[in-house]
């Protein structure tokens, strides 16, 4: 169930309305796959203080990564906008962190499921490899 597109983009819609989004008003939600199979989920959180500010993916993988996880193996994202949402760069640093370049990223367009794979949000990683010392 939680692999499959729809139901995953659903899961994340029903969390919009969770979103702490006061001063945008731009709601995000996300839901996220362990290779258990286990689905975590986030909303933004707002701050008065801008910069705080934390987006809904970074929210669902550290709630995943908090609970043990180590692998994503899927991602959703759902926001109240009518464009077509793509992951900040931020958030894709973050996903690369856990996720290997084949694992999809839904978003939604239209009602219809859109997605990219995380190694084409993000190509030429800066990864664990580069910290190498000579
Ligand atoms: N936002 C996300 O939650 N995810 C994204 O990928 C893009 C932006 C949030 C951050 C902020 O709360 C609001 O959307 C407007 O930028």
């Amino acid at each position: 169930m939680a692999t499959d597109p729809h139901a995953l983009i659903a899961l994340a819609r029903e969390c919009l309305e969770r979103s702490y989004a006061p001063y945008s008003r731009f709601h995000v939600a996300a839901a996220v796959v362990d290779d258990r199979g286990r689905v975590f989920t986030g909303v933004n959180v707002e701050n008065v203080s801008y910069g705080l500010s934390m987006c809904a993916e970074r929210v669902a993988i550290f709630s995943a990564i908090a609970a043990g996880a180590r692998h994503i193996t899927a991602l959703a994202v759902a926001s109240s906008g009518t464009v077509l949402l793509s992951p900040c760069g931020a958030c894709r640093q973050v996903v690369a962190e856990f996720a290997a370049p084949d694992v999809p990223v839904y978003c939604e367009a239209a009602g219809e499921p859109h997605y990219w794979t995380v190694g084409e949000l993000l190509p030429d990683t800066f990864a664990a490899p580069q910290l190498r010392k000579s």
